[in-house]
């Protein structure tokens, strides 16, 4: 494969993105042979003055310039792209790689389809999210893509090795890549780019054609200035863009003449008052999108992920009866496995196709570092992603730190992936991880070798350089599934053999996926040791991801305090290491049925119908624990509406997630007058059936769990919770709110 400095780049159209893309390539490596093509010789001349290209071709001798071409970046806009495809597959060598840069994918990539297979498979469509109102060579600049995103829609048919090469050519010119279907990409930008443009041009022309004295120009300032910027744009390359995007273009704008058709209708015919409310609450909610769209695309250096203390949620229910909670809900996707999924469909060989992905922060940040890492990933598009794996040795250097938000799982996971590789690399997160140990992995995979350095405390971030493992044998302290798969993953890459022990049985999800990813392993009989052999590959595969059971207790536990309640939960992974919420409702006298059983990728999956039953307060197995580590939160509102004492002991794993989940919880259940006591490793709770808890704040500490378990309190509250820092629901449960209403809860959501 031609490695990306020894390639010759033809860059065919020498205007503004074709030229910063020649400017910024040699500013990077000067020894970058850049050649280009143009038809026009100002453009030509301009590129030769600059010393920005080596060899320069009229369009007439465009085979002449392919011929010397490794890689080809078509930088023409959209309908000229189409129809200069043929020519390229014609007089390109059968190695060179071809992409192109236009802003309409949809008809490129028809033009593309019909071209031969052994050229398609080498045309990677791409799309860079950069530009200016001005064009030209002259407006060029060679740090036009640093930060700026670069879309690529990958052909079903490309070759590892094309992307590869286009994600090598933005890499190094800064940018950073995403991938979409054909048909996302064509919708999104012309909502986002395509309609600010023709609205641009239209209020211009508006304008002008109302101008009748002088004095609308005369008096226009900012505001006109600001808002028709874009009708500076280059007109032909605009007209050429919406004819090849007319179709999602001319839905967008409906939409957007019906919202001001009814501004319209609003300003004619509503009262004032209301008029003013109504404006108001539209522009309020629009300059916070505005502005925090601004905070996270333009301006770096802001703390965007501050634990989420701008989320309140405020919980109450208004009727005056008790509250029902009935209805059949599907909740998102599992955690544990879509950040499995992206991880092992990225070192595979071949295209992982996952469906029922849960887009929550923490599985998207996962999908970032791997798209630092180099790899292709297509979506998430409605639960679907497709991930075009490298291979178990073909990730590449990240640039950067690799963010893991919230997610202990992705950092404990990647570390010991990312011990293994032959580059260094450093994992950070937000405030709740940085406070989260790592030792638990650093320690362990030290003695496989690696090279991995922690802060104080064995706290994030985590450095890692690059080492050679060898497997070891290893006893888990703690039945810690994050500790295990970190080890596994390590152990692909190492020398000989890795074996762990667990203490006590805790979630297999790594050990299922490496199975359905076709990689040889050995587990025993009553699962509590598990070891592989490094070396070997992983094949691609398809992944349908449950459910989360984790997600789905927040609901379970809601029908479980409410009288006359009935609830069915739909595709719920029911994995033996994930039930012990069911294993523990149950034994504190909940009905829940478990329908149709089947199993779905090798991940056993159910229907989950609970009805109402009163319920009594148990002492929790220890031995469940592992099994309903994330679902504690939510099974002590259950313990407050039980008849009798709930005792947890052994638990002390819970005093290090997301937040001190014991101190955290003992807290809120005080609060709202709940009898507790807290101990080191668990708690006890006096539930009362026919008490209502106290209407009071409640700090959620940034824990989306917290916050969620006390949501669901508020359906026995006397008056509303209103609970603080509750942004990072979104790390795990996006629409909890929405299905929350679904199934009768009443939430309101406010942005302090
Ligand atoms: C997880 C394992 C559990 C769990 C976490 C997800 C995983 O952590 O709490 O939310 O995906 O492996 P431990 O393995 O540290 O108990």
């Amino acid at each position: 494969m031609t490695k990306f400095e020894d390639a010759r780049v033809l860059i065919v159209g020498l205007g503004l993105i074709g030229g910063s893309i020649a400017r910024g390539l040699k500013r990077k490596n000067p020894k970058q042979t850049i050649i280009a093509c143009d038809c026009d010789s100002g453009q030509i001349a301009a590129a030769l003055e600059s010393k920005d290209v080596d060899q320069v071709f009229g369009i007439d001798d465009l085979p002449k310039a392919c011929a010397e071409a490794d890689l080809v970046v078509v930088a023409l806009p959209p309908q000229a792209t189409a129809t200069i495809l043929p020519s390229l597959e014609s007089s390109c060598n059968e190695r060179a790689i071809i992409t192109d840069v236009a802003s309409v994918k949809g008809n490129v990539v028809e033009s593309a389809k019909k071209l031969p297979v052994e050229f398609s498979a080498r045309f990677v469509p791409g799309h860079p999210i950069a530009g200016s109102e001005k064009s030209g060579y002259l407006a060029s600049k060679g740090d036009l893509f640093e930060g700026r995103n670069i879309i690529l829609t990958p052909l079903d048919n490309n070759s590892p090795e094309a992307l590869q090469l286009v994600t090598a050519m933005w890499t190094i010119l800064g940018a950073n890549m995403l991938a979409m279907s054909v048909q996302r990409h064509d919708e999104v930008l012309a909502a986002t780019s395509h309609l600010p443009h023709l609205l641009a041009y239209s209020i211009v022309d508006v304008l002008a054609k109302q101008e009748k004295s002088g004095d609308i120009f005369r008096y226009a300032a900012g505001g006109f200035a600001d808002f028709s910027r874009l009708a500076s744009s280059d007109a032909r390359m605009w007209s050429d863009i919406f004819v090849a995007n007319r179709v999602a273009s001319a839905e967008v704008l409906g939409a957007m003449i019906t919202a001001l058709q009814a501004l319209k209708t609003a300003l004619e015919t509503s009262p004032d008052t209301r008029l003013g409310t109504d404006l108001h609450a539209l522009f309020s909610d629009a300059k916070r999108t505005r502005e925090a769209f601004i905070n996270t695309h333009f301006n770096p250096t802001a703390n965007t992920h501050m634990n989420g203390k701008s989320v309140v949620f405020i919980a109450g229910q208004s009727g005056a009866n008790l509250p029902q909670v009935k209805g059949r809900v599907r909740v998102p996707g599992d955690k544990s496995i879509s950040h499995r999924a992206i991880i092992f469909g990225a070192i595979a060989e071949g295209r992982t196709e996952v469906s029922g992905f849960l887009e929550g922060e923490d599985a998207l940040n996962t999908v970032a570092a791997f798209r630092e890492l180099g790899v292709t990933i297509v979506g998430p598009e409605n639960g679907k992603l497709s991930i075009i794996g490298v291979g178990r040795d073909g990730l590449c250097a990240p640039r950067k730190p690799l963010y893991m938000g919230n997610s202990g799982t992705a950092m404990r996971l990647l570390s010991g992936l990312l011990a293994a590789q032959q580059f260094d690399s450093e994992l950070s997160g937000d405030e709740s991880l940085t406070k989260r140990p790592m030792a638990r992995v650093v320690e362990p995979l030290r003695l496989m070798g690696a090279s991995i350095d922690a802060q104080a405390g064995g706290r994030p971030p985590l450095q890692i350089a690059p080492a050679k493992l060898h497997g070891i044998h290893y006893a888990m302290p703690m039945a810690s599934a994050q500790v295990k798969s970190c080890l596994l993953l390590a152990g692909l890459y190492a020398d000989g053999v890795t074996e762990i022990s667990e203490p006590g049985i805790c979630r297999d999800h790594t050990e299922r996926m490496l199975e359905g990813f076709g990689y040889p392993l050995t587990r025993s009989a009553d699962g509590s040791t598990v070891s592989l052999e490094g070396g070997h590959a992983l094949k691609a595969t398809t992944i349908d991801v449950p459910s989360d059971i984790s997600s789905a207790t927040f609901f379970l536990v809601a029908a479980a305090i409410c009288p006359g309640s009935d609830v069915v939960l739909e595709h719920v992974g029911i994995n033996p290491t994930r039930t012990g919420v069911i294993n523990i409702l149950k034994l504190m006298g909940a009905d829940i049925s478990i329908l149709n059983p089947r199993s779905v990728g090798g991940e056993p999956v159910a229907e989950l119908w609970i009805k109402y039953a009163p319920l009594h307060g148990v002492t929790i197995p220890e031995s469940q624990i592992p099994l309903a580590i994330d679902e504690f939160p939510a099974l002590f509102i259950a313990s407050a509406v039980a008849q009798g004492e709930t005792v947890l002991r052994g638990a002390e794993e819970l005093r290090v997630k997301e937040s001190d989940r014991l101190a955290a919880m003992a807290a809120g259940l005080e609060r709202i007058g709940v009898d507790c006591e807290m101990f080191t490793d668990g708690i006890r709770i006096s539930g009362d059936p026919e008490a209502r808890f106290a209407a009071a704040e409640i700090d959620s500490q940034g824990d989306h769990r917290i916050a969620m378990a006390f949501a669901i309190a508020s359906l026995k509250a006397a008056g509303e919770l209103r609970i603080l820092n509750c942004a990072n629901v979104a790390t795990s449960f996006p629409n909890f709110v929405e299905l929350s209403s679904k199934l009768g809860l009443e939430i309101r959501v406010e942005h302090a």
